[in-house]
């Protein structure tokens, strides 16, 4: 990095458009994922639980630092999540900047649009906790087919080999069709429009759901829809589900502990925070135990962390500056 940037002098300005043409593959975002829930496992990372701030109710923005000393990583992710965005403004909920520093000075960097980076990562952490989880399923089911729904059908297919379908369900008819117009020529399995959230939940072994965070539950997928054996992916943290679910389940597994409790000390978990039995990057880490038994019902919640963040970050920060892309800013 210091051939290219004049450290302390300047920093790389990065637009969306430019972060997606450092050209990163899926397999790419899950490597470079993997390792971010590896540091994460075994404890080599730093990431206070994000603080955040809520100008309404039911919106928040979040501050999310983090320092990743395998990758050189550090810095900090400042996004927002509007639910009514895309009926209000036609934009998309979640939008957001992302700081990067350098580790020897500490100076500032970079700054990159973290919209891309955001609807990437997200998907590695359901995917590559499914693949320690749960590795064969038949069928996967994805509930919201926005931003989200839509990059985790293209990421599951990585990861998830004997997939037959997947079945995705929306309350928007319009977010199914142009969930399969723009994934279905990319992937051979076959996506299908459940018929119901019922139906769609007793299809498949393996589900996520990305649709709003709302302080109170809705509780969509009720309990008795949900059997033994099937692991469950929310990115929403316990809007979709019904919370009985999470409580009951053999494992609540969570990708930060402490975000979590930070979450519940909000309001978000109205019936009480389930007992968590460990964090995904140790799952996938492999320094806690996933599943034990066919038979177990597994909920593992992934909120989102800063350190997979600054880690995908900084790959695109060193492939930018090698292929000369972005602006350099005066500091
Ligand atoms: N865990 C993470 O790391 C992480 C990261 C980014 C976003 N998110 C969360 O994921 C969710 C989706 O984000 P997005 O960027 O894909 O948003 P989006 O607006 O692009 O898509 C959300 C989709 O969910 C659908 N939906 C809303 N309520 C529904 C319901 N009751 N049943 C079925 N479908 C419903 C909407 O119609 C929409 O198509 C948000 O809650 C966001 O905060 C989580």
């Amino acid at each position: 990095m210091k051939d290219e940037l004049r450290i302390g002098r300047e920093l790389l300005y990065l637009t969306r458009e430019e972060v997606m043409k450092t050209g990163f593959t899926e397999e790419d975002i899950l490597g470079l994922t993997r390792d971010a829930l590896v540091a994460h496992g075994t404890k080599d990372y730093e990431m206070p639980a994000k603080i955040g701030v809520h100008p309404y109710k039911e919106v928040f923005f979040h501050a999310m630092p983090a320092y990743v000393p395998a990758k050189e990583a550090v810095g900090m992710k400042w996004i927002e999540c509007y639910p009514q965005n895309p009926e209000r403004f036609g934009l998309p909920q979640t939008t957001g900047l992302l700081v990067l520093n350098d580790v020897a000075s500490g100076c500032p960097v970079a700054v990159m649009d973290a919209t891309w980076i955001t609807s990437m990562r997200t998907p590695a952490v359901t995917v590559l906790a499914a693949e320690a989880l749960h590795p064969r399923p038949e069928a996967f089911g994805m509930f919201g087919c926005g931003v989200q729904g839509i990059e985790h059908c293209k990421f599951v297919v990585h990861r998830l080999k004997n997939l037959k379908k997947i079945y995705i369900h929306d309350i928007r008819e319009a977010a199914m069709d142009r969930l399969i117009r723009e994934v279905q020529p990319l992937i051979d399995v076959e996506i299908v429009k459940g018929k119901s959230p019922e139906a769609v939940t007793k299809s498949c072994q393996v589900l996520s759901s990305a649709t709003v965070i709302l302080l109170d539950p809705l509780a969509v997928v009720k309990d008795e829809w949900v059997s033994k054996g099937q692991t469950l992916l929310p990115c929403d943290l316990n809007t979709f589900w019904d919370p009985v679910t999470s409580s009951r389940a053999d494992k609540y597994i969570v990708d930060s502990a402490e975000e979590h409790r930070l979450f519940a000390d909000m309001g978000y978990f109205p019936d009480g925070l389930p007992e968590i039995a460990c964090e995904t990057g140790e799952v996938v880490a492999g320094t806690a135990k996933g599943r034990e038994s066919a038979e177990e019902l597994i909920v593992c919640s992934n909120i989102g962390m800063a350190v997979c963040d600054v880690v995908v970050g900084r790959a695109v920060l060193d492939r930018a500056l090698e292929m000369k892309m972005g602006r350099k800013l005066p500091l």
